[in-house]
This record gives C-alpha cells, structure tokens and sequence, in this order.
C-alpha cells in the first residue's frame, strides 16, 4: 500500500505561533487562559491543559487574569473588556486575521457597505463583524445590500470559489466593489494539494478535529472524488477501509500537528500486511 502524505498538512503558521504565544505565558508555572479552544483538536488541547494552558468557556473562570486570545481573534467589545478588567493580554490573533480586520475597519472608514465572506458563527467571522461596528453583512445568496458601493473581506479560510460565487452574485448590483483578498495561502495551498493527491489514490484519510471547520471543509472536498475518512486519532482506523487499496492518500487540518500526521501514516504503513492478507481472503 502507498501511502501519499501531503506536505501541507499540519499545524498552519497562526496556530504554531499561538501554542507557542501560550506555551511561553505558562512556562512561569502560572496557569493560562483560553476563551474557547485554543486549537480545535482534542489531543492537544489535552496536552497543552497539562502545561498549564486551560480553556475556559467564560472569563468568570479565569482564576488569574492571564489570558490568551486565539489565532481566531476575538470580537473587539471583548479586547475592551479584558482591558478595563485588566486582564493580562497575550495576543495570538494570526496577523493575516488581524489585516482582514484591519481592511474591514478601513472599508467601514470609506464608507463601504462591507460583505463578509465566510460561515456566519465561525469565532473570525464575529470579530470581523465587531470590526465593522454593526455595519457589515454576511454575504448569502439572498443578500440585499444597502448600498452601492460595496467592500469585500473574505474570512481567511474559506475556499477561493465561495470568495468567486460571491464576487459574481454582487457584481450586477453594485457600482464599485473593492476586494481584499484574505484568504489565507495556507488554506489554498492546504486544499490544493490534498486535491492533487485525492485523484491519485484509492482512499484519502483526512485528520483532525470533527470540530475544525477546516478539517471539515478538507474532507467534504475529498469525500466528493473518492472514499474518505475524517479521523482524529489512530483508533478511530478500520482496516476494513483498506481492502484492495493499493494508495492511501493522507492530510490534515490546520489544526493538526506535524507528529500526529506522520504517526497516522506510521501506523498505516504497519497495516499493510494485515491488509495484503484480507485481500487474498477475499
Ligand atoms: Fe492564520 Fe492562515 Fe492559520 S490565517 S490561523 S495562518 S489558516
């Protein structure tokens, strides 16, 4: 069995550098927060809990006032309030989240009735929404703008054809569209690949968190080309999945990292013979 691990897969650059941002907080020995999960994978959010690096769902949990801000960003009523209540603030907002919020707030100057696209509870798409002070809209088919001179924010992790559906539907109804395009490579490079990969193998194995929309969004692109499985971890594989599969694509969420990728296609690769001896049976 071939196995085909994408290099895109893992950990993208705005989650290394928030579990590092944390990592670094709590290496003090006092315990750091995080509004939600800091990276939507249950393994290493379990991991990093040991270190000292919690998840809270409210800031009336924060026994300290350390906390950490995810790759995500937050909506900017909550950077108030942390800064009124004095909260210590360590900021892992992934710069390229923190230049669409930056391009929403100078759309919203410009007076440009702002489109967002991307998935409406998504935590990015509430802080850009809180950056355009009320006044941007979620982009849907159904979509009635306001006015005529229209500025567009992609989230960063979208898909190039949701940002391109959207240009297309406005485009007859508006006098003058400023675009920023800020959809993060990594996504694009991320989906790329694992697209070039699905159309040579028999199976694809998609890992990462089932709470990750990006993982998910991986996995319904492969799914549609070719029998695929959205995994979290190594227990979760049937070796049923693999008779009379002679290539096995693997890739990853951005939540996911590097170790956790190549240890899955580790124990892929020790499933061959177990799997070349189901398809003698057969
Ligand atoms: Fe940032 Fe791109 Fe990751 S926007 S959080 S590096 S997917």
């Amino acid at each position: 069995m071939k196995i085909s691990i994408a290099k895109h897969g893992g950990f993208c650059f705005g989650v290394t550098r928030a579990i590092r941002m944390a990592s670094e907080a709590s290496r003090g020995g006092k315990p750091v927060y995080s509004l939600g999960e800091l990276i939507h994978n249950s393994q290493v959010v379990k991991e990093l809990k040991s270190k000292g690096i919690v998840t809270v769902d409210s800031l009336r949990r924060v026994k300290n006032k350390n906390i950490i801000i995810r790759s995500h960003g937050v909506h900017p009523a909550v950077l108030k309030k942390l800064k009124q209540e004095r909260f210590t603030i360590i900021d892992a907002t992934c710069p390229r989240v923190r230049r669409a919020q930056q391009f929403v707030e100078k759309l919203v100057r410009e007076g440009y009735e702002v489109v967002i696209v991307g998935e409406k509870d998504h935590p990015e798409v509430r802080g850009l929404l809180g950056y355009a002070g009320g006044k941007a809209v979620i982009f849907s088919d159904r979509i009635k703008l306001r006015s005529r001179r229209v500025g567009i924010v992609p989230q960063t992790t979208i898909e190039v054809n949701s940002l391109n559906h959207a240009v297309a539907r406005l485009m007859s109804e508006v006098l003058e569209m400023k675009i920023y395009n800020t959809i993060c490579y990594e996504t694009i490079s991320r989906l790329r690949e694992a697209m070039a990969i699905v159309k040579k193998v028999d199976v694809m194995i998609v890992i990462g968190g089932k709470n990750s929309a990006n993982t998910t969004r991986l996995f319904e692109m492969c799914r549609a080309f070719k029998p695929s499985y959205h995994i979290e971890s190594a227990d979760e594989i049937d070796p049923r999945w693999f008779r009379r599969v002679e290539r096995v694509g693997v890739t990853a969420g951005a939540s996911t990292p590097r170790e956790q990728v190549l240890a899955i296609a580790r124990y892929l690769r020790r499933l061959t013979p177990a799997v070349r001896r189901s398809k003698k049976q057969s």
